[in-house]
């Protein structure tokens, strides 16, 4: 007698993913996906994924309580193409009985790595050196010209010290950086390396001559950045956002760059992207990439393959690492 076929789950693939995940996928699931990998709300991803078991979302999907009413009864599992989740409701998941599923832990060098580039063109004014000389008016070497800040025996405060705030702190001591760090619990000895804790990000501010937010963003870490605490920053200082936008008040950091309080900036992530407040693109001193921390091919790659063997733990019944309900 022939063999029942064996049932093929159908996955909804919010976005277009990278080659080779998505040839993997399309091995073992039925796809239906979003053609025009626009970004899509929350009421049209309910409406396309309709009778989908999975979802791959990634960090501009919202997938919010209606989401997963809407989808109730034939959703099991969402995967999304990042390590921050902070748009998804974990609450209603666990109440419909989803799983979730992110990407921790691959993305942590190519984060770290960002992290320094933003750092390295914001002290050296990577933006003006690139727009002089594109411009045609660059005159020659000159002794005054373009002057940013050394780095050696600098402080750099790290808001958040996981794996990628760890990463960077290994990098930077490379450069001669002080690491000096804030998070939730301070760290064994044997990981600080070195690095100087402080109890609050307040005190953390005080000392950072470089001030660089990893933490993922989370509520409590909504409106962080504000008129108070980025008064509490050294002269001269500079601040690095790879973290989430909305960590940062614009208007207060927009204000300290215009007033040259602060001496630069250099941010990858920001409230509302992908509208970013247009007052940023007219400052010369600051230093921006559209939200590519994870951007590399190798990362993006390996992101997708731990969620997808996440989902295939599932499917046995093993509960993976990187399930968060
Ligand atoms: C993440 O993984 O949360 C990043 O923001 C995506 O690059």
């Amino acid at each position: 007698m022939k063999e029942a076929q064996e049932y093929r789950r159908r996955i909804y693939l919010a976005r277009h993913f990278p080659p080779a995940v998505e040839a993997r996928i399309a091995k073992r699931y039925e796809v239906v996906r979003n053609e025009s990998d626009e970004i899509m709300t929350a009421a049209q991803l309910a409406a396309e994924a309709k009778g989908c078991d999975y979802l791959l979302v990634s960090p501009t999907e919202t997938v919010s309580r209606p989401v997963f009413e809407q989808l109730a009864g034939t959703l099991k599992a969402v995967a999304t193409l990042a390590v921050g989740y902070d748009r998804i409701d974990l609450e209603a998941a666990r109440q419909h009985g989803v799983a979730v599923f992110n990407a921790p832990g691959v993305l942590t060098d190519a984060c770290a790595d960002l992290g320094m580039m933003l750092l390295l063109n914001a002290s050296r004014r990577g933006y003006e050196a690139d727009a002089l000389l594109r411009s045609g008016n660059w005159t020659g070497w000159a002794p005054t010209q373009l002057l940013g800040v050394g780095l050696g025996g600098k402080r750099l405060g790290i808001l958040g010290m996981g794996r990628i705030g760890q990463a960077v702190a290994a990098r930077a001591r490379g450069f001669g950086l002080e690491i000096h760090y804030h998070n939730r619990t301070r760290l064994p000895d044997a990981e600080e390396l070195g690095a100087r804790y402080y109890e609050t990000p307040e005190a953390l501010l005080a000392v950072s001559d470089i001030f660089m937010i990893c933490a993922p963003g989370t509520p409590a870490l909504a409106a962080f950045l504000d008129y108070r605490r980025i008064s509490l920053l050294p002269r001269n200082a500079i601040v690095i956002n790879i973290s989430r936008g909305d960590t940062v008040v614009d208007d207060a950091l927009i204000a300290a760059l215009e007033e040259k309080r602060i001496f630069a900036a250099g941010l990858d992530v920001y409230a509302n992207e992908p509208a970013v407040d247009p007052r940023y693109c007219r400052l010369n001193n600051v230093f921006l990439t559209p939200h590519i921390a994870s951007a590399t091919e190798e990362t993006r790659d390996a992101m997708g393959f731990i969620l997808l063997d996440a989902l295939e733990d599932f499917e046995r019944g093993t509960v993976p690492a990187n399930q968060l309900c």
